[in-house]
């Protein structure tokens, strides 16, 4: 088995951009596991399915076939046939997806994809969410909680969405921070998990940060 990054933080902390680039850096596979997330509460919406209804869900749930690419330069999502990449990424999917992962069915099945992905990654993988350093990967090599304070997520998350004004933006990711901190702790590090506080760090120095935390845990580098 290859080297397991696990990264986990609540929105806007930096965990899909920091975690990509790292991946990128140290020539390792890349899984956003809240892209899982967000391509199943789409297939939800996209089958006229209430993503507050576990019935629902659970139907969706049934032959949901979500792929990503795992080379970090790479960016498509897929369901099935359909590139769903962007589609993922709107607000509407955005306030649907807290409601689809308290589902217990939906954490089981999708860890199971993600566990297989990390056992297959070579020569090591960084993988983002809200539970790989709990759930997913308790025992990955390195377990990092990147955080910032709720100003400066709301800031970064605002200026990737022009349209939308700072306040709203703020309520929203405390809100969805809320719902999905009463599913899974990624407010508080667990034990042996690196806090990464990227407040006062620019997106560089965040990447050299996690970069620096994987070479420094020893015995990681892969030989070359
Ligand atoms: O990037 P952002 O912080 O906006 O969210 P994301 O990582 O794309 O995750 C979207 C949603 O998926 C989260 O708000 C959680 O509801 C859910 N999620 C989860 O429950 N567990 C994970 N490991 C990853 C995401
Ligand atoms: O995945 P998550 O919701 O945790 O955050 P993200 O989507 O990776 O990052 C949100 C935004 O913050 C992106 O535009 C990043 O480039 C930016 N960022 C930053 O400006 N400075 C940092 N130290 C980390 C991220």
């Amino acid at each position: 088995m290859g080297v397991i990054v696990a990264v986990d933080g609540p929105a806007g902390s930096g965990k899909s951009s920091v975690s990509r680039a790292a991946a990128v850096e140290l020539g390792y596979a890349f899984l956003d596991t809240g892209a899982a997330y967000r391509a199943l509460a789409w297939s939800v919406l996209e089958h006229g399915g209430d993503p507050e209804d576990a019935g629902d869900v659970e139907r969706a749930l049934d032959g949901f076939a979500f792929t990503s690419a795992d080379d970090p330069a790479e960016r498509w999502v897929r369901v099935g046939d359909v590139d769903v990449t962007e589609a993922i990424r709107t607000p509407r999917v955005t306030a649907a997806v807290s409601g689809i992962a308290r589902v217990p069915a939906v954490r089981a099945r999708l860890n199971d994809g993600f566990r297989a992905r990390l056992a297959a990654a070579e020569p090591g993988v960084v993988a983002e969410g809200r539970d790989i350093t709990t759930v997913v990967a308790p025992h990955a090599d390195v377990r990092v909680l990147l955080t910032a304070s709720p100003e400066v997520r709301a800031s970064r998350r605002a200026r990737e969405l022009p349209e939308e004004d700072h306040g709203a933006v703020a309520r929203s990711i405390a809100e969805r921070d809320a719902k999905d901190s009463r599913v899974v702790d990624f407010l508080e590090a667990a034990e042996g998990v690196t806090t990464l506080d990227s407040t006062d760090l620019d997106f560089a120095g965040t990447v050299g940060a996690l970069v620096a935390l994987v070479r420094q845990a020893a015995g990681l580098e892969p030989v070359s």
